[in-house]
């Protein structure tokens, strides 16, 4: 184990290491969060189990929560919105209100989950590219913040939705700004071939803009853009905040007054030291509010509020994935030897590095070792050989059967992209904080999942 990994939190209070900022390594060897040895939690909480650092996720939330407060506080003040497609469970949910966050969910389940946890509708936004009619009435009835739409099909039907339930739907309109960022083309989403937002430079977005002002049950208060994710550079966000801006000029020409923004989520975390640091929320937060500033002095309009919506950045780093390892096997490859190393879970609870090739790393869990280290690549217990869940990483050579091994940075998009492949029970998540263990979620057993078939003999 690198034991820079471990690295402190830097002194802006942006911790960047790729391990939570509770996560030490006892003299034993033994990883130990919040106080709590992994061994412990392992007895008490069987692996392959996702383990949070409750207090480094709410640290990272009021980090957010703060830099925009401060970066915002002489214009119309900021909403940092949790979204909760990273990572969502009832605690978690509160947890996130607690620390002074809205909660951006994309369907009904993820709205009922936030509801459940005591957040309240109104600190909620509804949104999706396709949304269910039930998905849009449950919004209404809860009274979101609003409803992001999506297409102009949508505003139709958002409109004849609140028609027939006598409401007037507080929407956004998410725009595609043309911005192309973002790390993989699966998670890059402001560029024009694909499938969400109104087209700015078709003209699309206007009219819907115009067509929103026309109809009776929907009002438009805001306008949406989010460019991608795990993007590690402000410029992406800059240039999508001008386009909006350009377009909330229009409006106003138009005698359509726009006074919130919505800037999306995306802000990059590190998966593995290899990974670039990525600005901290204070620098992400002064550099929108700058251009929010400049907008407002160049065009006289009244500042809008402005909304963003961190996921990843909150969740990521704030949860480690804990494994057994079962198998350990050499194979021959043209440069040498690489050694094969199975854990007890796999791509059924991080399906990223089949998707999007992200890399990670691993680190044995609960021991020293002095042995030399050796070329692994950790891999699941599906049956497809890119089952992947470490690509490359360096691991001593005596790691062995029973051994507990970690993956940091699995909080975002693990147990959320979940399935149950070759019928695996889905992983529980574990939170620790102050040397206390909180299940949040439990681990499936083979019964939830035999309960759902309904053959009867
Ligand atoms: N807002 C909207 C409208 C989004 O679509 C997303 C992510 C977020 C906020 C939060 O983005 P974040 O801050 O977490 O990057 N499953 C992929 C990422 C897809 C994200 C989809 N939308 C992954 O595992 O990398």
């Amino acid at each position: 184990m690198n034991m820079e990994q471990l690295e402190a939190p830097v002194p802006d209070g942006a911790p960047h290491g790729v391990w939570s900022i509770n996560t030490e390594r006892l003299p034993s060897g033994e990883l130990c969060v919040a106080g709590v040895p992994v061994g412990q939690i392992a007895q008490e909480f069987p692996t392959p189990r996702f383990v949070l650092d409750a207090n480094d996720a709410r640290s990272r939330a009021r980090a957010w929560k703060e830099a925009m407060d401060q970066a915002f506080a002489d214009l119309a003040g900021a909403h940092v919105y949790y979204a909760g497609k990273a990572f969502l469970s009832k605690a978690f949910a509160r947890w996130m209100y607690e620390e002074g966050l809205h909660i951006d969910t994309a369907s009904e389940g993820e709205l009922v989950t936030a509801l459940a946890g005591g957040v309240p509708g109104s600190a909620c936004g509804l949104h999706g590219n396709n949304k269910s009619r039930a998905e849009i009435e449950r919004a209404l009835r809860e009274g979101v913040a609003h409803i992001v739409v999506d297409s102009l099909a949508e505003l139709e039907f958002v409109n004849v939705v609140a028609q027939e339930n006598n409401a007037v739907a507080p929407i956004y309109l998410r725009l595609t700004t043309g911005v192309h960022a973002g790390g993989h083309e699966f998670i890059a989403t402001a560029h024009e071939d694909q499938k969400f937002g109104l087209s700015v430079t078709t003209g699309v977005a206007r009219q819907a803009m115009a067509r929103a002002h026309e109809l009776e049950n929907v009002q438009l208060i805001g306008l949406h853009s989010h460019i991608g994710s795990q993007i590690s550079a402000t410029e992406g966000f800059a240039q999508a905040a001008q386009v909006i801006f350009e377009e909330r000029v229009w409006a106003h020409e138009q005698g359509i007054a726009i006074n919130e923004i919505d800037l999306g989520g995306g802000y990059g975390i590190r998966y593995t030291a290899a990974d670039d640091i990525a600005p901290s929320p204070r620098e992400f937060a002064r550099i929108l509010a700058q251009v929010v500033r400049e907008h407002v002095e160049k065009t006289g309009l009244p500042a809008p509020l402005v909304s963003i919506e961190p996921g990843r950045s909150i969740v990521a780093p704030a949860m480690f994935t804990l494994y057994t390892v079962g198998t350990v096997k050499d194979v021959a490859i043209d440069s040498g030897v690489r050694t094969y190393v199975s854990v007890d879970g796999g791509m059924s609870d991080n399906i990223r590095p089949a998707l999007y090739e992200a890399d990670y790393t691993a680190a044995l869990a609960a021991r020293n070792s002095q042995a030399p280290t050796q070329r692994c690549r950790v891999v699941g217990k599906h049956c497809e050989s890119g089952d992947i869940v470490v690509r490359n990483v360096a691991l001593p050579s005596d790691i062995h059967a029973g051994d507990l091994l970690a993956v940091p940075a699995t909080g975002a998009y693990g147990r959320a992209m979940a399935s149950n492949y070759n019928m695996l029970p889905r992983p529980g998540v574990v939170a620790v904080e102050d040397g206390v263990l909180t299940e949040l979620i439990r681990s499936e057993s083979i019964d939830d999942l035999l309960a759902l078939d309904q053959d009867q003999q």
